[in-house]
């Protein structure tokens, strides 16, 4: 990272086109000390390229759209300052990879709101005699965490489960989803049964727990340690733990997904 105090001219390589194909298109524009990518974005907008689709909206990493590839890392544009690129370094912007390109930079997340969809909601557990729920501030502070997720779908980007099979998608959703899953399976008041669901509909098994999600979380947030883990460790002691199944079984809660079990003959 540099100190800068002055304005410097900097070529940025934009990836423009759609979904039927498109290139990277070199511009030259003035950056001023203290800008970020999305300055820059802005800028070419400005100046070179009126009709350069680009989706941002707080510009302080907090809404989520403003994601893409910079030099093929997935990150925020708004929370890349350019002092990181030396003079000369080469910068280029592209959308990210896993979702269909709508134009130029920005694409297609609506497979997370389908997804989305298919997470069962907060169920509380009744209430206490006197009218309260209680929880313990710890079972609260583990899944705090999980609440910083501001949607960026970079986790999503990055998982290549889904980045290089396109196929997966119909039966992974990916981080994003895992933690959101986590922050529901860990609330110390809901009742909700997803086990079955995390293993069967959302696939689970199909991480092999590399980290790339975490490493690319703008919000920090230890999604391989504190939510894919666990979940995975109550996947496998509901399902091959035999004191867990037999306590599931006789609280009533069958696997959602095992074959119906055969009727007895009419008579
Ligand atoms: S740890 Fe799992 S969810 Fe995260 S990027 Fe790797 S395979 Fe995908
Ligand atoms: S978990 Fe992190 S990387 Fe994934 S969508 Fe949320 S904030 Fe973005
Ligand atoms: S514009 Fe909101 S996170 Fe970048």
């Amino acid at each position: 990272m540099t100190t800068e105090t002055v304005a410097r001219d900097v070529r940025m390589k934009v990836w423009r086109g759609d979904a039927s194909g498109g290139q990277f298109v070199e511009f030259a524009v003035p950056s001023d000390p203290g800008m970020v990518v999305l300055d820059v974005v802005h800028r070419i907008q400005a100046t070179h390229a009126p009709d350069l689709a680009v989706r941002w909206n707080c510009k302080a990493g907090k809404c989520g759209s403003c994601s893409a590839e910079i030099n093929g890392h997935p990150k925020l544009m708004c929370m890349t300052r350019m002092n990181e690129f030396a003079p000369g370094d080469e910068i280029a912007v592209s959308p990210v990879k896993t979702f269909p390109v709508i134009k130029d930079l920005v694409t297609d997340v609506s497979f997370n709101y389908e997804k989305a969809k298919t997470v069962p909601p907060f169920k509380p557990k009744p209430k206490d005699p006197d009218g309260k729920r209680r929880m313990y501030q710890e079972d609260i502070e583990r899944v705090q965490e999980f609440h910083k997720c501001i949607e960026c779908f970079l986790c999503q980007d990055v998982c290549h489960v889904i980045r290089d099979h396109e196929e997966n998608k119909q039966s992974f959703s990916g981080p994003r989803f895992f933690v959101r899953l986590a922050s529901l399976e860990m609330h110390p008041l809901d009742t909700n049964e997803r086990i079955d669901l995390i293993r069967a509909k959302h696939g689970l098994g199909f991480c092999n727990i590399t980290k790339c999600c975490t490493e690319v979380c703008p919000e920090d947030i230890h999604i391989t340690d504190n939510a894919i883990i666990p979940l995975k460790e109550r996947v496998v002691s509901a399902h091959y733990d035999p004191i867990a199944w037999a306590l599931r079984r006789m609280r009533g809660k069958k696997d959602a997904f095992a074959p119906p079990e055969p009727k007895p003959p009419s008579a």
